[in-house]
């Protein structure tokens, strides 16, 4: 099979804005792993503050509202500014809402790397989303810039481990930084008040259920690609033959979570 190597590609933002909007009503049943992230981040966040509450709450690529549900049952802000540069998920976010009437809320559309950030954030969160960024760096830069000396930063994305197995096979992949990396990038600019790596590997009946799986995250927004048949017949194989284990095929996941404040010094 024709492999790929886009390791220094830039993300085709347009081609992420259109695979994600198709996904929009799947995400949520199929996004088994990034539904696990949430939850870690929302318990590690308590953990690691004590407790703290969050009066205004900025999510960064709230897509269908994930992160977005967890974080109104458990901090009950006065506000919250939901991102994602795919409009359409303003409708999903306004149903969860709804059952939240004390907190007003506020949906902003847009590439967070283009869009100006918000004043007076309290918590900034996200799950899930910074693998989809072009330019990380000068996005902690305008972050830090922007942030109060109170505020929280707390955010999930993967680790090179991520999808190895597509990788090996197709070429494909994101430009996934390595744990340690992101830990060198974050502490230039912020303070480190939780950083942890895992490994969550998933079973699937066959490889082309995993292809599907993708399709319906919208995972599969890194360059279109139109599978031929015989592309089909020779992914199932080559992915059976190294990625099978008791009759069943895996796929690795390296989430990587941050939870971060400003800087003292
Ligand atoms: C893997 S989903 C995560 C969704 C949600 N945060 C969760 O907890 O499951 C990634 C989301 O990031 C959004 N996204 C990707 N790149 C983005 C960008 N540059 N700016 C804003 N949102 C972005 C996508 O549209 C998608 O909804």
């Amino acid at each position: 099979m024709e492999k790929n190597n886009l390791s220094k590609q830039q993300i085709d933002k347009n081609l992420v804005k259109k695979r994600f909007a198709r996904s929009a009503q799947s995400y949520g049943k199929y996004a088994i792993v990034q539904q696990r992230m949430a939850k870690k981040l929302v318990q590690k966040l308590l953990l690691a503050t004590n407790n703290h509450t969050y009066n205004t709450i900025f999510d960064i690529g709230c897509g269908d509202g994930t992160l977005t549900k967890l974080l109104l049952a458990q901090f009950h802000p006065e506000t919250l500014i939901a991102n994602d540069i795919v409009d359409d998920f303003q409708q999903q976010i306004a149903t969860i809402v709804q059952k939240h009437p004390a907190t007003n809320t506020k949906f902003t559309a847009g590439d967070i790397e283009a869009i100006p950030l918000p004043d007076n954030i309290d918590l900034i969160a996200s799950n899930a989303v910074f693998q989809w960024l072009n330019h990380l760096e000068l996005f902690y830069k305008r972050l830090v810039k922007q942030i109060k000396p109170t505020s929280t930063i707390a955010f999930t994305t993967f680790g090179t481990n991520t999808l190895p197995e597509i990788k090996q096979i197709t070429g494909q992949s994101l430009n996934y930084l390595p744990f340690n990396e992101h830990h060198k990038l974050i502490s230039k600019y912020f303070k480190i008040i939780y950083a942890h790596e895992e490994t969550d590997i998933q079973y699937f009946e066959n490889p082309i259920e995993i292809l599907k799986n993708l399709k319906q995250m919208g995972v599969n927004a890194i360059k279109p690609r139109h599978w031929k048949r015989r592309d089909l017949i020779a992914f199932s194989e080559e992915y059976t033959q190294n990625f099978t284990h008791n009759n069943k095929v895996r796929l690795t996941y390296n989430p990587i979570y941050f939870i971060l404040k400003r800087k003292t010094d």
